[in-house]
């Protein structure tokens, strides 16, 4: 290399491309076709952001100098930097087709298939790499993530400490082994890895946040919130980040203000597809100690309070701010809390008489309406200011874009069961659940899923583009999740209810979710359908149903031989609190029910469904205690119904561990935690392991 280039080489090095790109371009004015000033000019481009130009000469360099390795891999390193993928998978198989000894080709190659999803390509791409070249710390990291990905713990554990044997101060290999670990079930020697990545990268969001989730494994509930602050601190744009703080917060309570965690929670607030409906109550105890500030108005307006004491001061607050006239923010915040819990708050005759006297010619009028009563059909006043302009969208914009989706959802079969009708009915009057934000969920194979919640049994294989049936979905939360969950899966969602179909699709849309198609259909007319599925998910639907078993004997039929199933079914000893709830709630409307159940004694069995979230809105407390229609469970039913439908039970899930630590040292001789006998006699014990349904998997 002459000096010249030496000097121009050294100068790019030091990330002086600027000066460096000025030498190239002399030398290229006396000889135009330099390879060499061609390709380095063109890499000093594209690293000061001339992408395009910059690509274009090593494109031209390739061309000059066909045989040169180094000129090709860094095209093809480039292009992929540039999210080029395709291009750049075709240079590197050029590379090596050249020359297949180069290592780092069939690494980068192992990092384009990894990005293009093709996960066993990646695996067999790095291992070549590592042929080649056995110590290297980078490839060896990036073949453990992939094995992770693939379910083998045990080697990407294995290639990863060798990744770290080789390099100790990848934070990003600490991270990951951190990953390995966790997914072993060891929470306390993966915390070891993420604070070791920590050390060495401070602002690593991933490494915080997947140091709270092994915080939270542990037990250590408050040092888990302080890390996911951190991640969130570190990337305040990553809505998982911003998910897993509200998922760590949700299960504390606060004594004393604390005005960082409020400003924490204000933007948590303010994360527009993040789900925090679960943390109201640790905000709750927050602004409890303070006066009432934004942080009270955020509260109520995106969170529906699951509170007695407080729904008996909101709706005495809210008779004041009726009786008073405003403020306005104030009437804004109590009419989101009242559409959220659809209006079941008790109000007084006098309070009836003003609001059914209210003009609804103001900003401040509707509000004051709105507190009380839905807001169909209502002319836009001017002037409303930013609270009244997310009231309208909320109680009036949205309604509408429902109201003109219904009519469009296709209906696949005639509803003609007598029960499903009845349920119907009470489903378009109060769709169920409602929901304003799913919590943004990060793709997760079906596979990988079931890898991680049954490690015992042998892997099940479903394909990752899996055709997926959601039956009864409601208002379509479970079905956005599992949209985003499986991004190349496509999702067919049915419900006998128009009005949560129109929910379910207004809100899928709103989320750009383009893999998941709604359609009116009762479960029984489903035989109708020609596909088959490799996942039917229904939850907290087939309990609803005259014949819960004739419903689930069809969706059976629908699974594709070796396709797995997951249900969410009620259990008897569970709901028992619920049952003496349901007697006393029976044949009342939903207002006169809660008031005769808040006035019992707080050890009545029946007081217990107030301590429920779905006891404080109307579809929630019609759901709860005055079902048109419910079935309960036993173990020794489920076993019964597994038999007679000749499926393979799989195994329980849990949203926590607390069941399955208990379980398993009870039981050691059941380490797959699948004999029925077992969890029937544990249920006895322990009553309340199943309060969120019997939710379990299995498979055709
Ligand atoms: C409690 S909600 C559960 C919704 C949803 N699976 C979820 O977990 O959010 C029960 C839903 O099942 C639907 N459903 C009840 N019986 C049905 C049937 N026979 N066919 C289809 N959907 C049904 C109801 O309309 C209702 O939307």
């Amino acid at each position: 290399m002459n000096e010249e280039l030496k000097r121009a080489s050294a100068l790019a090095q030091a990330g002086r491309f600027g000066e460096a790109a000025q030498i190239y371009r002399q030398r290229l004015a006396r000889a135009a076709d330099d390879p060499e000033a061609t390709h380095f000019l063109g890499v000093c481009l594209f690293q000061s952001g001339q992408r395009d130009e910059g690509l274009k000469l090593l494109a031209r360099s390739v061309d000059l100098a066909p045989g040169n390795a180094v000129y090709r891999r860094n095209y093809g390193l480039l292009l992929a930097q540039a999210g080029e993928l395709a291009r750049a998978e075709t240079e590197l198989r050029r590379l090596i087709a050249l020359d297949p000894g180069n290592a780092p080709a069939h690494n980068y190659l192992g990092m384009v298939c990894q990005r293009l999803g093709r996960v066993d390509e990646a695996i067999a791409a790095y291992q070549a790499a590592l042929r080649l070249a056995p110590g290297d710390a980078a490839t060896a990291n990036n073949l453990g993530y992939c094995l992770h990905q693939r379910g083998d713990l045990e080697g990407a554990g294995e290639w990863l400490r060798r990744s770290l044997a080789a390099d100790p101060r990848n934070a990003m290999a600490h991270n990951n082994l951190g990953n390995v670990l966790r997914a072993e079930g060891d929470a306390q020697a993966a915390a070891r890895s993420y604070r070791r990545a920590l050390e060495l990268a401070p602002r690593f969001a991933e490494a915080h946040a997947n140091l709270a989730l092994a915080l939270r494994d542990l037990g250590a509930a408050r040092d888990a919130l302080l890390a996911a602050r951190e991640a969130v601190q570190c990337a305040p744009g990553n809505a998982a980040a911003w998910q897993l703080f509200a998922d760590t917060l949700a299960a504390l309570r606060f004594a004393a203000w604390d005005a960082g965690l409020a400003a924490d929670c204000e933007r948590l607030f303010s994360q527009t597809e993040v789900e925090v409906q679960d943390c109201a109550e640790a905000v709750l105890s927050l602004v409890r100690s303070a006066p009432r500030g934004p942080l009270f108005l955020l509260l109520l307006e995106h969170a529906l309070v699951a509170d007695a004491q407080f729904e008996a001061q909101m709706t005495a607050l809210r008779r004041e701010a009726l009786l008073g006239s405003g403020p306005l923010e104030l009437a804004c915040a109590l009419a989101q809390q009242c559409f959220l819990n659809e209006y079941v708050w008790r109000e007084t005759p006098e309070e009836s008489e003003i609001v059914e006297s209210l003009k609804t010619d103001t900003a401040l009028n509707i509000a004051l309406r709105a507190m009380y009563r839905p807001s169909p059909g209502l002319e836009k006043p001017a002037g409303g200011g930013e609270a009244f302009e997310r009231l309208w969208r909320r109680h009036v914009e949205e309604p509408r874009a429902e109201a003109a989706i219904a009519p469009s959802i296709p209906a696949l079969s005639p509803l003609e069961d007598e029960v499903s009708r009845r349920v119907q009915a009470q489903y378009e009057e109060n769709p169920y659940p409602r929901w304003q934000r799913a919590p943004a969920a990060v793709p997760y194979p079906v596979r990988l899923m079931l890898r991680s919640l049954f490690p015992q049994l042998p892997a099940i294989d479903i394909p990752d583009n899996p055709e997926i049936l959601i039956a009864g979905c409601g208002t379509g939360r479970h079905a956005a999740i599992t949209a985003q969950l499986q991004p190349l899966g496509r999702v067919l969602a049915v419900d006998i209810s128009r009005a949560s179909l129109a929910y379910a699709a207004r809100r899928c849309k709103e989320l750009g979710l383009a893999n998941v198609r709604f359609a009116q259909a009762d479960i029984l007319g489903l035989p109708a359908l020609t596909e088959r599925f490799d996942l039917v998910e229904c939850s907290g639907v087939l309990h609803h149903m005259a014949d819960p078993l004739a419903g689930w004997r069809v969706l059976v039929s629908l699974l594709k031989p070796g396709g797995v199933m997951k249900l969410g079914l009620y259990s008897e000893l569970a709901r028992r609190h619920i049952v003496a709830a349901r007697s006393l709630a029976a044949g009342l409307d939903v207002r006169e029910a809660r008031r005769r159940i808040l006035a019992l004694p707080t050890d009545h069995p029946a007081r217990r469904v107030a301590a429920l979230r779905d006891f404080y809105s109307a579809s929630g407390a019609r759901d709860l205690i005055l079902h048109a229609q419910e079935h309960r469970f036993t173990v020794p039913q489920l076993a019964q119904a597994v038999e007679s439908l000749g499926v393979e039970f799989l195994g329980f899930e849990f949203s926590d561990k607390t069941a399955l630590q208990a379980y398993r040292p009870r039981y050691p001789d059941d380490p797959a935690a699948r004999s029925f006998d077992n969890w029937a006699s544990f249920e006895a014990e322990h009553p309340d392991t199943f309060a969120g349904m019997y939710q379990f998997w299995v498979r055709r």
